[in-house]
């Protein structure tokens, strides 16, 4: 089931609501428009008209044995691969855990919220896709619209091959999971690079990216673990 807004505060808000009243996994809310767009660690989205704003309900009894960390790179890969054939002359890239860039500036990113009672109720994934938004909306905002390249007119025809294409890879798990993670590692280009740790305002060398998608980083000549999102990176 698919639900449209034109004008909310964020599809996240929207998802809880649906996904506490028992609405189903696969439920998708879809925004044109968000006054109250959210990112990762509590930072604003900006979610102009243009943009593809939406978040998915997930019941971890649909999930099988797909955590946070692998649900993220699938949902990043998926992304990122239905984007990809709709470009013209471009080529995108991850930057750990799920941004999805073009030179260093973001095209999309993704959000996860898990909702625990006793256990794992639900997962929201929030996608945010800076589609066809206008360039210079965005222009101070180290992103970057793909309005002038995607070579799709319809946000809505995208929406669904991306969903298609998700479902097809959650489907699949865990036998692609191994191409999946190729795939992501080939198109990360940050391994052996510093970077910034902005929530701990340290510096980081990335070493690597564990195959349950979190990332191992050398800082003060330590070598550190992180899992899926658990910090965020600046790279120069
Ligand atoms: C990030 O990179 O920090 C994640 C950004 C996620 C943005 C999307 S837009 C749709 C959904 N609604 C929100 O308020 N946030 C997510």
């Amino acid at each position: 089931m698919i639900f449209y807004f034109d004008k909310i505060s964020s599809t996240m808000d929207i998802a809880h609501i649906l996904a506490n009243k028992g609405y189903p996994h696969g439920t998708v809310i879809v925004a044109e428009e968000q006054t109250q767009g959210r990112g990762r660690f509590k930072r604003k989205w900006h979610s102009p008209k243009g943009g593809l704003w939406f978040s998915i309900i997930f019941r971890p009894e649909n999930l099988k044995t797909i955590k946070a960390g692998f649900l993220g790179i699938i949902i990043g890969f998926s992304v990122l691969k239905t984007l990809e054939s709709f470009l013209k002359d471009i080529k995108l890239n991850f930057k750990w855990p799920n941004d999805i860039e073009y030179e260093g500036k973001k095209v999309a990113g993704i959000l996860l919220e898990s909702v625990y009672e006793k256990e794992l109720e639900y997962i929201i994934a929030g996608i945010g896709i800076n589609l066809q938004v206008d360039p210079e909306e965005i222009k101070d905002l180290k992103a970057f619209s793909l309005k002038n390249y995607i070579t799709i007119p319809d946000k809505n025809i995208l929406l669904l091959e991306i969903l298609k294409e998700l479902e097809k890879n959650l489907d699949n798990f865990p036998n692609n999971w191994k191409a999946i993670f190729e795939f992501y590692k080939n198109k990360f280009p940050y391994i052996g690079k510093e970077a910034i740790i902005k929530n701990k305002n340290s510096k980081a060398k990335v070493i690597d990216i564990t195959e349950d998608g979190g990332i191992v980083l050398s800082i003060n000549k330590k070598i550190e673990r992180y899992e899926w999102g658990g910090v965020s990176l600046e790279f120069e």
